[in-house]
């Protein structure tokens, strides 16, 4: 049995800003974790719900990037603005959020493809 219902991975990795392929950090991660983790506070939920700060999780090409497990499922090209859908949607409602789902990773099923 998994200790969270929830786990959530948020790409922190910060690269120079004259590298190619640039960097979650700079696309506000530090808002978009600090944000979650206040929500899950708010709420409650931080016995059921972990909010990690990560190092590159190889997507730096559509951050900002996070993952979500057990569902494994990915989030890219994802604003601050994005996260209360993330939050009730999915780590509260249990439905991904299809709109912001990885179109590499979830092809046919995502569309922030058309996001970046
Ligand atoms: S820098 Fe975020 S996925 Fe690589």
């Amino acid at each position: 049995m998994s200790r969270y219902q929830y786990h959530v991975f948020v790409c922190e990795n910060q690269r120079p800003a004259d590298d190619p392929k640039g960097c979650c950090a700079s696309k506000g991660t530090a808002e978009i974790l600090a944000g979650l983790r206040e929500k899950v506070k708010v709420a409650g939920l931080n016995a059921k719900i972990r909010i990690n700060s990560s190092g590159c999780l190889a997507n730096c090409a559509r951050g900002a990037s996070l993952v979500v497990y057990p569902d494994a499922v990915w989030y890219s090209y994802v604003k601050i603005e994005d996260i209360s859908d993330i939050f009730e949607q999915h780590l509260v409602g249990g439905k991904p959020v299809t709109r912001l789902m990885d179109p590499v990773f979830h092809a046919g099923v995502a569309t922030s493809g058309a996001r970046a």
